[in-house]
């Protein structure tokens, strides 16, 4: 499979990029000089990175408060305070999770975050091959599919081409989970700038890093016909 991070300090990585516009320190002058160029055609690129964290604590907080006790993070990246599992404990302190990332250095950040929580797992695997993630998932035991769960899937389908099918990506979780489940899904449409887009191909570029590039860039109507085609058949 190809674009898949690796360990090379001057190839950015988008866990690294994301870490750095949250205010991390986990991350190479590769990627904080990526995003300087970011900033510098939409200065706002930081202000949209902690909204969106904002948004992921809110609504694991809602749905924690709902009941549901599992969380699957698909693309967790490099941990933030308060990260998911922060979050669902506060609520529900037996609140399992399984952080999920393809990114061999955010799989080491989250296996010593996890040392000594118990009911949490860190997994190094792909979602271009959902089937292997939910294996790898059950053999863990963290999850119960015969239970609700919550899976989230931000900010990380835009690593996902067309080819590979962001749909059946979905579709393959939606398959396994219980009634009462929630599937949580943030995206970047091409209403967002059209320079900074540009800017952040030409800096990633054959890296997977890489968001997809136009013209197949997800619009807001392809976003809608993913989420009609992910529908369980
Ligand atoms: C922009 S960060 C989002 C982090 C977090 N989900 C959030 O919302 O704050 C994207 C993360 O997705 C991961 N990622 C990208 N493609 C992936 C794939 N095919 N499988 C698993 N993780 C992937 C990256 O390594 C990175 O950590």
């Amino acid at each position: 499979m190809d674009r898949v991070p690796g360990l090379n300090p001057n190839v950015p990585a988008s866990s690294r990029i994301w870490d750095y516009l949250l205010g991390g320190k986990d991350n190479y002058d590769t990627d904080r000089e990526a995003v300087h160029r970011m900033l510098t055609i939409a200065p706002d690129t930081k202000m949209l990175a902690d909204l969106s964290h904002q948004f992921l604590c809110r609504t694991v907080e809602s749905v924690a408060k709902t009941g549901i006790r599992q969380f699957i993070d698909l693309g967790a990246g490099i941990p933030t305070f308060p990260d998911v599992g922060d979050l669902a404990r506060k609520i529900e302190p037996s609140a399992r999770v399984a952080y999920v990332d393809n990114d061999p250095i955010v799989h080491a950040h989250c296996d010593a975050l996890l040392a000594d929580r118990p009911g949490a797992t860190a997994l190094l695997a792909d979602i271009r091959c959902p089937h292997d993630v939910i294996d790898q998932i059950k053999t863990s035991s963290t999850i119960d599919f015969g239970e609700p769960v919550a899976v989230l899937m931000t900010g990380v389908l835009g690593y996902v081409t067309r080819d590979e099918q962001p749909e059946a990506i979905i579709r393959a979780f939606r398959e396994v989970m219980a009634p009462g489940s929630y599937l949580v899904i943030t995206h970047a449409t091409d209403d967002s700038n059209e320079d900074l887009r540009h800017q952040m191909i030409a800096d990633t570029e054959n890296t997977p890093a890489q968001p997809e590039v136009p013209p197949k860039w997800w619009t807001g109507g392809y976003a809608a016909e993913v989420a009609a085609r992910s529908d369980r058949s």
